[in-house]
């Protein structure tokens, strides 16, 4: 089947959101290039090592339409040896995947869908970590030099698989687009992800700056990932694909049981109302906090290694509120992240409302 082109207001998705002028960093033959960021703009972000803006090399195949030439992920340099790996990584027709910013309720979804496909087997969720049973597939680009090879073993994994990415759409893997497996994205209001990711980059990555400054490196899409709006409005123009499924941190918190029973529907398994009851039991947040196999506590402690430092203690299911930004952020920031976000959605006629409240499956 063709995936419809958007609207004609959807085209112009991309901006030039900065100017070409620094040189194209080498990667020979490599799907994406790379333009290094000037240090002092990454300078606040405390990261030692490389940044760059990534772009494609040529036309990627994801169906969204949108000046290639001028869209790109700024992500630090360590992402660069792994991005072709992702990018030509195998996919099956039966994976699932997760694919989100950062700090949008990923390891909630990921626990939500992993059980959904595995029939609520409560007790291999609560003894295998969340990470082996649902890989991050770029992992090694955000910690290097482990010996755990996370594209690997999503390889060797047996289907059905369950596979989380922080990508843009037109970085995953490219037979994405052709095999159409399913994908759940999960948005979050961007200045509670912000605040989210400002105390996961001081805990597991041991950022020691300001919070203003984190904030702002985040407004520019300076941190992994970003820039933010691009991302979120790619699955958008995808939502109503049939193998996509688009929905909010903010649903999860207002309406648990029925996002649950509507990934039920998108991944066509069946569950029991008592089933539905106790999955809300176990993916509350007091559960999820109290769960070692849900707080990534392998995965903290390679980047606890890698910051080569002390970071503070930091737990990963954290605070869990939607509007954490009220009262974490000045009255000022605030105004600046409502001024950026409505700057990139004023051309859609979009607010965040209509992110946060769209279901697939309205009516169930
Ligand atoms: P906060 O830092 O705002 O608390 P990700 O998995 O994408 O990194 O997202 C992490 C965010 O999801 C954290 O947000 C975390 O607390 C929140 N989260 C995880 N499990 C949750 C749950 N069961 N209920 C509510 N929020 C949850």
């Amino acid at each position: 089947m063709r995936f419809q082109l958007p609207s004609r207001s959807v085209r112009s998705i991309v901006r030039p959101l900065e100017p070409l002028t620094h040189p194209r960093l080498k990667m020979p033959q490599s799907s994406f290039f790379a333009k290094s960021v000037p240090f002092e703009q990454i300078d606040k972000l405390a990261i030692s090592g490389g940044y760059s803006s990534i772009f494609a090399s040529s036309q990627p195949s994801v169906p969204v339409v949108g000046n290639w030439e001028q869209r790109f992920c700024r992500l630090a340099d360590t992402f660069q040896p792994i991005l072709d790996r992702v990018y030509d990584f195998e996919v099956r027709e039966d994976d699932v995947w997760i694919v989100t910013l950062p700090k949008c309720g990923t390891t909630w979804m990921q626990e939500l869908a992993w059980l959904v496909i595995n029939e609520c087997d409560f007790e291999t969720a609560k003894s295998v970590d969340l990470t082996h049973r649902s890989p991050f597939l770029e992992f090694n680009g955000v910690v290097p030099n482990v010996p755990h090879d996370t594209i690997a073993a999503a390889n060797e994994l047996p289907s059905p698989r369950l596979i989380k990415s922080h990508l843009p759409a037109w970085m995953l893997p490219r037979q994405i687009w052709s095999k159409r497996p399913k994908i759940i994205y999960v948005y979050r209001n961007p200045k509670d992800a912000a605040i989210s990711y400002f105390h996961h980059w001081r805990g597991m990555v041991g950022y020691q700056g300001t919070k203003s400054d984190f904030m702002h490196s985040f407004i520019d899409g300076y941190v992994n990932f970003t820039p933010c709006w691009p991302h979120i409005l790619d699955f958008w123009q995808l939502r109503h694909e049939p193998n996509i499924f688009f929905t909010s941190y903010e649903r999860m918190k207002g309406q648990l049981g029925q996002v649950i029973a509507e990934v039920a529907q998108f991944l066509e398994r069946t569950l029991s109302q008592e089933q539905i009851q106790q999955m809300q039991r176990h993916l509350s947040f007091e559960s999820m906090r109290d769960n070692p196999a849900c707080n990534h506590v392998k995965e903290f402690e390679s980047m606890k290694a890698a910051a080569g430092r002390e970071v503070e203690e930091f737990r990963f299911v954290r605070r869990g509120v939607v509007g954490s930004h009220k009262d974490e952020l000045t009255a000022d920031i605030i105004r600046e992240f409502d001024l950026w976000s409505d700057s990139n959605l004023r051309d859609f006629k979009l607010n965040m409302d209509d992110f946060a409240n769209y279901s697939k499956f309205a009516s169930l």
